[in-house]
Formats: C-alpha cells, structure tokens, sequence
C-alpha cells in the first residue's frame, strides 16, 4: 500500500569559519539523496545492487522536507547558521546552546541535523537509535566533509550516504555484521541485525569492494556478502540500498518510540 511519511527536518550548521557555513544548496543536495535512498529511487541503484540483491531492496516509503514551522510556529527554512568559537568542541557541546552549541528543536517533532567539524577528522558521523527518542542531545551528527553533494563534500564521501547511513540507526538499524566486530560472535545474537534478508558477516566491509564477495560471510555463499547495503561502511558510490526487513524495523520505530514526528 502506498503510505509515504514526510519527516520535518532541522539543520543546525555550526561553523568556525567561512568554509564550515556550508550553503543551503548543499543542504538541499542531503535532502535530494536522502529523498532517493528512502524511496529506492536513487540512481544508482541498478548498477551498484547485483541483481541477486535487488528482489530484497525496498522503498522504505519515508520522506524528508526542511521544516516549514520552528517550534513556535513561525515561518522557517529548516536551516539555523551558528558562528561557533575555534574551541568550541562539537563532539561534545553540538546540543548545548550555552556551551555554545544549538538546542535541538524538539526532538520528538523534529529531525535534528548538526553539521559541523568534529575533533577526530576520520569521524563522519553518528546518530541515536530510538530509545533516546526525544533527548536533548537524539539526532545526528555530521561531519562538513560528508554532508551534501557538494560543496565541501569530499570524495569518496560525497554521495550523502553518511546521513542515509546515520538515519537508519535513528530509525533502529544495526550495522549488517550487528553489535560487535568480533570474528568470534558468528552466530551469536552479538552479529544480529535482526534482519533474515542481510546474510550475516562477522565484521564491516570497507572501500569499493567487487561482487561476489564472501570473506566476511558467517556461512559463505556463492552470492556473497550485501556489503552494498547502506548499514554496512564501503564508500558513499558503492552503497544503494536497505532491505524489506530493515524497512519493517523501521516502521515499526515509526509507529512506536519515534511516533511523535508524525504528528
Ligand atoms: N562510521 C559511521 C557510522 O558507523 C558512518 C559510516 C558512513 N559510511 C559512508 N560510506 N558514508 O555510523
Ligand atoms: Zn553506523
Ligand atoms: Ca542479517
């Protein structure tokens, strides 16, 4: 059935100089991909899914827009800009309007986005998974090198799959290999992700890896690992698609603790 779900979404952009203050063209480009991956209509999809994997891929039926009303009421774009000091500490302070970060918006109404520069610059970015739906600090973080299509978007993480990547924990996807990294824990509820349809590794594939592809494989096949699917960690251009059963997880988060944003 068709039942596509809009999420109002708010970007804080805090930057310690000219560059950081990313564009809102750049912030429009997320939201383009944000608006194909959740919607398998990216691209890329047909060249980057094998076909063995494309019969498990979904439209995740959820959409995204810039919020139109701030938390008042009032007429908005979705984009609040915030000059930060050059020792402010995103990792930490992102939420903490007096520490010199930028309060969420309410975060059981809103998507909360901060963009920034983090400590460590390997770090793309992070998100909360459902059980702290509606804390202060519930969103994501992303780097300003991995926000966007352009800009300062930097290869290989210039395709916005960092937020599709972040956004799919918010909405309660583990990483494909599960909780731990450990080799060991194959077959264990440590390497679940709770998805029958993603075969199970034991450990992220990294880079552009070449299909078929089984070395990370718990029970190795022919058809190899899904190491395209967004949860896993390759490049931004060798990711494309989630699977039916992490959609069902997500919208099982959408009608239980993240429910609210739908109102
Ligand atoms: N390392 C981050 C995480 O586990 C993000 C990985 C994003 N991968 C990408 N190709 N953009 O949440
Ligand atoms: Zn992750
Ligand atoms: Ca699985």
């Amino acid at each position: 059935k068709e039942n596509v779900v809009t999420i109002p979404v708010v970007v804080h952009v805090l930057y310690k100089n000219s560059e950081q203050n990313i564009s809102d063209a750049q912030i429009q480009s997320q939201l383009s991909v944000l608006n194909a991956d959740f919607r398998k209509l990216n691209a890329d999809f047909s060249t980057v899914v094998p076909a063995a994997f494309q019969g498990a891929a979904s439209d995740m039926q959820i959409a995204f827009c810039l919020a139109t009303k701030d938390p008042s009421g009032n007429p908005t774009n979705g984009i609040i800009r915030k000059s930060v000091a050059s020792s402010f500490v995103f990792d930490d302070n992102y939420y903490v309007g007096s520490n010199g970060g930028d309060n969420a918006w309410d975060p059981s109404k809103y998507l909360n986005i901060w963009v920034g520069a983090f400590t460590n610059n390997n770090l793309l970015g992070w998100a909360y998974p459902p059980v702290a739906a509606g804390y202060p600090d519930d969103g994501l973080c992303i780097t300003y090198t991995a926000f966007g299509t352009m800009g300062t978007a930097q290869a290989p993480y210039n395709k916005g799959r960092t937020a599709t990547h972040e956004i799919g924990h918010y909405f309660g996807l583990n990483h494909i290999w599960g909780a731990s990294n450990n080799p060991t824990v194959c077959g264990t509820a440590l390497n679940d992700d709770g998805c029958a349809d993603t075969p199970a590794t034991n450990q992220p594939y990294f880079g552009s890896p070449v299909f078929p592809d089984n070395s990370f494989m718990c029970n190795p096949t022919a058809t190899g690992a899904m190491f395209m699917n967004y949860m896993d960690y390759v490049r931004d251009g060798s990711m494309a698609m989630f699977t039916n059963d992490q959609k069902t997880i997500a919208q099982n988060t959408l009608s239980g603790p993240r429910a609210s944003l739908l109102n």
